[in-house]
């Protein structure tokens, strides 16, 4: 069973897809930390997001114990990682290692921009999480100063609307719902509320199977 949660920054997906794939045993990766690994392997052999066969070796050495480091969280890797994901030889490099975990039985729950379009076209239930882009960055802004890190709402908000161009705009798995994604806008919602309607959703999706 394979469950799909894509959407944009800061949209409740990781949230989401943890409690998830803890209610119904599945295992659970957040592919954005893939392209954030890539980042920081760029980073460090002192590449940039312009050379993208430098981009593509860094792809090529994601997996290990980097998707760990707390680096990876930083605002700054937030957005070289959408530098980096415009490249299509770093989509690809990246693509073998999410359907292999996609495999895991029972069932896997990924997050990301393009599971349910490109990575896993056949996941049995696909949820699309969004939420206003003010809501959005008041959430990511919340999240930065909870772990002591000092952020401006203005800033968050243009960077997120940045980002949120990027992944919207760019040629190769561009963010966007899935034709059979279930659309869930959580402007309104608490992130209890969304995880008992994303539940029943996977729960009505399995059972079809
Ligand atoms: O948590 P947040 O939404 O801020 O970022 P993330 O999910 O860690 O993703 C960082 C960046 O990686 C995104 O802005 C995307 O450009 C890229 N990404 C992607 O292209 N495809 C994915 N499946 C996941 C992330």
């Amino acid at each position: 069973m394979i469950v799909a949660i894509d959407g944009p920054a800061a949209s409740g997906k990781g949230t989401l897809a943890r409690r998830l794939a803890a209610h119904f045993g599945y295992a659970f990766l957040d592919t954005g930390l893939l392209y954030r690994a890539t980042a920081l392997h760029l980073l460090e052999a002192g590449g940039t997001p312009a050379d993208a066969a430098a981009a593509e070796r860094a792809a090529q050495r994601v997996g290990g114990a980097e998707l760990l480091d707390p680096r990876l969280r930083s605002e700054e890797i937030g957005r070289l990682a959408s530098a980096v994901a415009v490249i299509p030889a770093v989509r690809t490099a990246l693509l073998e290692f999410q359907r292999r975990f996609a495999a895991t039985p029972p069932g896997a729950v990924l997050d990301g921009r393009d599971i349910g379009t490109v990575v896993c076209p056949e996941a049995e239930a696909k949820i699309y999480i969004t939420a206003s882009l003010e809501e959005r960055a008041r959430r990511r802004a919340k999240e930065l100063r909870d772990r002591g890190v000092e952020a401006i709402y203005e800033r968050v908000l243009q960077d997120m609307q940045e980002r949120d161009r990027r992944d919207s705009e760019r040629r190769t798995a561009p963010l966007r719902p899935a034709d059979d994604a279930f659309v869930l806008d959580t402007t309104a919602l608490d992130a209890e509320a969304a995880f008992v309607i994303a539940r029943d959703y996977v729960v009505k999706r399995r059972d079809a199977r």
